[in-house]
């Protein structure tokens, strides 16, 4: 009898820093199971799928297996873990909100490691402004011990309103739903235009290893393609490849049911319909990041590396809409931060935790437009929420979307 050897991990470029054992033999027992979902498949996985598998399969994704991902020992940095100063201008933010729409409850999708919460409860406790409840619901279990940890600084008055979920509440909340950098980590289907029609692109195993490969779409894949098209009012051009998210409409309707009253703030990079389907980003958004070093290798490390793409807020805009929600601000990271007061915050800040210079320097990696200040974006959904929406009395870019 032969044995078949399993896919390997791919081979890393030269110079970059190799797993350690137990995270070399946790991706090959990854590989092991994409192995045996295409043998179950004839040898075919949709890249959305596998997007899926290497995130998230329990105890074995990149976000699943409990391992560092966030900062500075892992792959990449977020805005809260850029600076404390991103939760306390949130803050702000979410005390007007919460006093806008009389609201007493914050959900926060995606906490990740916590420090968001950590950041915004210390400041609205400061402010005297502190929601009734703060509930947590991130995907990944296996995050919230890490998030217990982070919010482990906090008095036991502020930690007794936080709450973890499994689900979505079973009743719907007044208040507010925010999500940092959590739209573009929903799996993503990746398609190529072509002449005779729409391809699906996805993964096949090649001998030992794992290969790019496609497949005629299927009907309902190239009909979200041909929706695409008539939006923009043009063909893609043959060969184009982009990603489109097929689990952003349910996503946005379950969340949906969970706003009674109050607003929905997703912050993340992405672009408009028409900036996201340019022309000239003939390749998609895709990205990978791997102990902060960002490529387009998505078969590398399987579970050792991050997995994104950039949000089509037009179609969180659309998807919004179609579940009754109001859309009622897009505006850049920076705007929006300055809008809900960031510059007062950094000026009146005692320097005792971290030096005025350092904070500074946060500011500019928050603000400036060649760092996140606009690659971000803001985005504020609202259900019977009075206008005017806090942190978009700036710039509101609402006929853009
Ligand atoms: C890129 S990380 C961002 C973490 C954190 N918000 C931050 O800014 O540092 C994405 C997080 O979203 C979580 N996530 C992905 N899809 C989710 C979903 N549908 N509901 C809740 N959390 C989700 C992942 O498990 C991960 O913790």
């Amino acid at each position: 009898m032969t044995t078949r050897a399993e896919p390997s991990p791919g081979t890393l470029p030269a110079g970059w820093p190799t797993p350690d054992d137990s995270a070399a033999a946790h991706s090959e027992r990854l590989c092991k199971t994409l192995a045996d979902a295409l043998a179950e498949n004839g040898n075919w996985m949709s890249f959305r799928d596998w997007m899926e598998h290497v995130l998230y399969s329990p105890g074995l994704g990149y976000y699943s297996a409990g391992a560092t991902r966030f900062g500075a020992a892992g792959d990449f940095v977020t805005a809260p873990e850029v600076s404390p100063l991103f939760g306390r201008t949130l803050a702000r933010q979410c005390g007007d909100s919460l006093a806008a729409c009389a609201g007493d409850t914050i959900l926060e999708l995606g906490p990740g490691r916590g420090m968001l919460a950590r950041d915004i409860l210390r400041a609205m406790q400061q402010d005297e402004t502190l929601p009734a409840r703060y509930l947590m619901l991130d995907r990944s279990g296996t995050l919230r011990e890490e998030q217990a940890q982070t919010l482990s600084v906090l008095p036991d008055e502020v930690r007794a309103r936080v709450q973890w979920l499994d689900r979505l509440p079973d009743s719907p909340i007044n208040g507010l739903i925010l999500a940092n950098e959590v739209l573009d980590a929903l799996p993503v289907e990746r398609f190529r235009r072509e002449a005779s029609g729409v391809q699906q692109l996805g993964v096949r195993r090649a001998g030992d290893s794992f290969g790019e490969a496609c497949r005629a779409a299927p009907a309902r894949l190239a009909a979200q393609v041909e929706q695409l098209e008539d939006d923009l009012g043009r063909r893609l051009e043959p060969g184009y490849v982009s990603e489109l998210c097929p689990d952003l409409r349910p996503w946005i309707s379950a969340l949906s049911t969970s706003l009674q009253r109050g607003l929905m703030l997703f912050i993340d990079y992405g672009y408009t319909r028409s900036a996201y389907y340019h022309p000239e980003r003939r390749m998609g958004t895709l990205r990978c990041h791997y102990r902060h070093r960002a490529h387009d290798d998505w078969l590398l490390l399987p579970g050792l590396q991050d997995l994104t793409a950039s949000v089509d807020f037009t179609a969180v805009a659309l998807a919004a809409d179609a579940a009754g929600l109001d859309v009622l601000g897009y505006a850049p990271q920076s705007h929006f931060l300055m809008a809900s007061g960031l510059t007062e915050l950094l000026a009146c800040r005692p320097p005792s935790s971290s030096s005025q210079v350092a904070l500074t320097q946060q500011a500019k990696a928050l603000m400036l437009p060649s760092e996140m200040g606009e690659r971000f974006q803001a985005l504020a959904l609202g259900r019977n929420f009075p206008a005017p929406v806090p942190g978009f009395q700036l710039y509101n870019h609402l006929k853009k979307l």
